[in-house]
């Protein structure tokens, strides 16, 4: 109750000032005629001529599965939710071929090859059509940001259990025989490769409907685990998703193109793609009618900030659990809940990753935004001393859920919530943040307190109650908000085939037959856990009904 009531404050807060719900009617079409294929509008997706709003969840490995039993038992699951979008990596480089498991594509010393044998393409082309024979559609991500090398003295790493085990930028830059991050954006050698790559696979489903839209990469950014030149800025990020996003729409007219980054935003960097302005003033809207939403302002942070911080400091001396925060002035108790809370608006919104999701929005080749809610890996507000640490990622999730919708609605595109997940306890020793190749929190590593805060692992992350709130208000605030979908991160199952080697799956379960393991898991895997299906369930009818 005590979570949930700070929640409401914030959520209220939202309400109050929130647009009408979206508009039923779907006016125009972004992509070719067929509405077969899924096309999106500034009101939303649409297809065969009906809205479609849509719960989904994410699980890369999918194609990396031994069985296509399991393949099909997974999707089935998955659909019975009433989960309507999966998303999954359509690349897996590697830079030598793997004695077995699946692979995509070799990239070794400047050189590519595809592999479309039964543990390559053809791996894709059964999840795709599998997805397609149970009404799911698919959101095909063609590289990652992350891909550290786990082992520096050999250059090798696992494969095919972490989301970033599969290759990616990283990847590219070493085999070209290049130093930094960023080269893969800038490099013109490295960009003609990946150009072929993605091609090869977007050719092959450009008449499937089952693709939801090509993710041009998951969490583009100038930093990653190997170094970024100083050079690389916002405008590096955008300019390289308008170039993919212009070469992916001249092979495929069918299908949309999504950025895939995390969310960041900049709101004071200049702009490729300036928003046209809003006309002023703007008029109430009409009944029923969407409101022209104003760009975010850092202004606006400041202000939604210091608002909420004074509702939870309201909130917490009614309950009489009041802490203050503040600074001493001449004597005087200066709180900063009065004053405002500080003129830094936090590095998820200050272009600190190299990132402006709302000039990637406006390339007009970029039919839909998206960002992702991780608030174990990424801070999206300041502290708030009246709600446990917890309860400061929640609410900061929400207000960012909200943040993102407007900053969409401004360039006037949906906006797609492509992966949510919190950490629990429980989960700890097998969580592993994306920039990162072990698990810190593991009970045998002591890594941990040196590389992230683990003063207190009870107070500092969710239990599974406090994991199943929190689900549940980001689904009811991106439905109220006006979410085009939700996703979260990650599905999971247990008893998957292990007939050989050709696949590590998670070993972390020690109870697990030789001849089955549990589903790859980076510390967010919903395997076993039927309250937050249930959670997904009831968001999907909620969202399936709004549309
Ligand atoms: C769209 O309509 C076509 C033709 O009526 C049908 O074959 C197809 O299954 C429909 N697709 C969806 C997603 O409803
Ligand atoms: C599908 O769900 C059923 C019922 O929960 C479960 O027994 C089965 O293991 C699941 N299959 C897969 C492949 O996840
Ligand atoms: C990498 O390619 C270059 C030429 O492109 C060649 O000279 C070199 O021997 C190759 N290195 C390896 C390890 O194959
Ligand atoms: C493009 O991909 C094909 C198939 O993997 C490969 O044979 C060819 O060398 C690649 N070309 C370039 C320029 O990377
Ligand atoms: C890296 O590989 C080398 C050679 O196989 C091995 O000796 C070393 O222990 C490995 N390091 C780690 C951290 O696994
Ligand atoms: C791009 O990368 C290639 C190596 O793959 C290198 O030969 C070339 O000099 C790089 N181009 C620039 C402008 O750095
Ligand atoms: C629309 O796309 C579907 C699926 O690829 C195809 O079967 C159908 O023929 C297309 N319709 C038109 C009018 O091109
Ligand atoms: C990104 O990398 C640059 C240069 O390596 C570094 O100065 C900066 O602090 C990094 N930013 C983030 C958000 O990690
Ligand atoms: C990974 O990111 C976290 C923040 O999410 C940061 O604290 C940590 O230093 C990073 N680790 C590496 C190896 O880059
Ligand atoms: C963590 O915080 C809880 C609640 O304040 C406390 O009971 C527990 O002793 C703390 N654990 C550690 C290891 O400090
Ligand atoms: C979860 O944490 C909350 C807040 O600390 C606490 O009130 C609740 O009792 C905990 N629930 C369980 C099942 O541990
Ligand atoms: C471990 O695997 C067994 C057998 O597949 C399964 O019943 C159990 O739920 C799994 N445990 C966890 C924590 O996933």
């Amino acid at each position: 109750m005590y979570l949930c009531s700070y929640l409401w404050i914030l959520a209220s807060i939202w309400l109050c000032l929130a647009a009408a719900a979206p508009s039923r009617t779907i006016t125009s079409t972004k992509r070719g005629t067929n509405s077969s294929f899924v096309s999106s509008s500034k009101d939303g997706f649409s297809v065969n001529g009906s809205s479609l709003r849509f719960v989904g969840t994410n699980l890369y490995w999918l194609p990396t599965l031994e069985s296509n039993d399991d393949i099909w038992n997974l999707l089935q699951n998955i659909s019975d939710t009433g989960i309507k979008v999966i998303r999954i990596w359509a690349f897996n480089d590697v830079d030598t071929i793997p004695e077995s498991g699946t692979w995509f594509q070799l990239v070794q010393n400047g050189t590519t090859t595809i592999n479309d044998g039964p543990n390559g393409l053809q791996k894709l082309d059964t999840v795709v059509q599998m997805a397609e024979q149970q009404g799911l559609y698919v959101i095909m991500s063609l590289t990652n940001n992350w891909n550290p090398v786990f082992n520096a003295t050999t250059s090798t790493s696992p494969r095919n259990t972490l989301s970033n085990d599969y290759g990616g930028m990283d990847l590219y830059v070493r085999q070209f025989g290049l130093q930094n991050h960023d080269d893969f954006y800038t490099n013109d050698t490295i960009l003609t490769a990946f150009q072929n790559y993605s091609k090869q696979i977007v050719s092959r489903y450009s008449n499937s409907p089952a693709v939801f839209s090509w993710e041009l990469a998951n969490d583009a950014r100038c930093n990653s685990t190997m170094l970024t030149s100083p050079t690389c800025t916002t405008q590096t990020v955008t300019k390289w998703h308008a170039q993919m996003a212009t070469f992916v729409a001249s092979i495929d007219p069918n299908h949309m193109v999504s950025s895939g980054t995390s969310g960041f935003q900049c709101i004071d960097c200049p702009k490729l793609y300036p928003l046209t302005p809003a006309p002023s003033p703007v008029p109430s809207p009409a009944p029923g009618k969407k409101r022209r939403a104003a760009p975010l302002t850092k202004e606006q942070i400041i202000k939604e900030s210091a608002e909420s911080r004074r509702q939870n400091r309201a909130a917490a001396r009614r309950a009489g659990t009041l802490k203050e925060d503040g600074v001493m002035i001449r004597g005087r108790w200066a709180s900063t809940a009065t004053r405002e809370v500080s003129s830094s608006i936090g590095s998820t919104t200050d272009g600190s990753s190299g990132v402006d999701s709302q000039d990637i929005l406006n390339i007009p080749n970029v039919d839909f935004g998206s960002f992702q809610v991780f608030p174990d890996q990424n801070s999206y507000g300041c502290n708030d001393p009246n709600l446990d640490p917890v309860q400061n990622k929640i609410s900061s999730s929400l207000a960012w859920i909200q943040q993102s919708v407007q900053s969409a609605a401004a360039v006037g595109k949906p906006v797609v919530l492509n992966g949510f997940g919190l950490v629990t306890q429980a989960n700890l020793n097998t969580y592993v943040p994306f920039n990162m190749t072990y698990a810190p929190y593991a009970s045998n590593t002591c890594i941990a307190a040196t590389v992230l805060d683990t003063t207190n692992t009870t107070t500092n992350f969710a239990n599974n109650t406090q994991q199943q709130q929190g689900y549940s208000s980001f689904m009811e605030m991106g439905n109220s908000a006006g979410l085009a979908g939700i996703m979260q991160y990650q599905w999971g199952s247990t008893g998957i085939t292990r007939s050989s080697s050709t696949i590590q799956l998670d070993t972390t379960n020690s109870s697990a037959p030789a001849a089955t393991g549990d589903s790859p898991n980076d510390g967010y895997s919903i395997a076993n856990t039927p309250a937050i299906q249930q959670i997904l369930k009831q968001g999907a009818q909620a969202l399936a009904e709004d549309s």
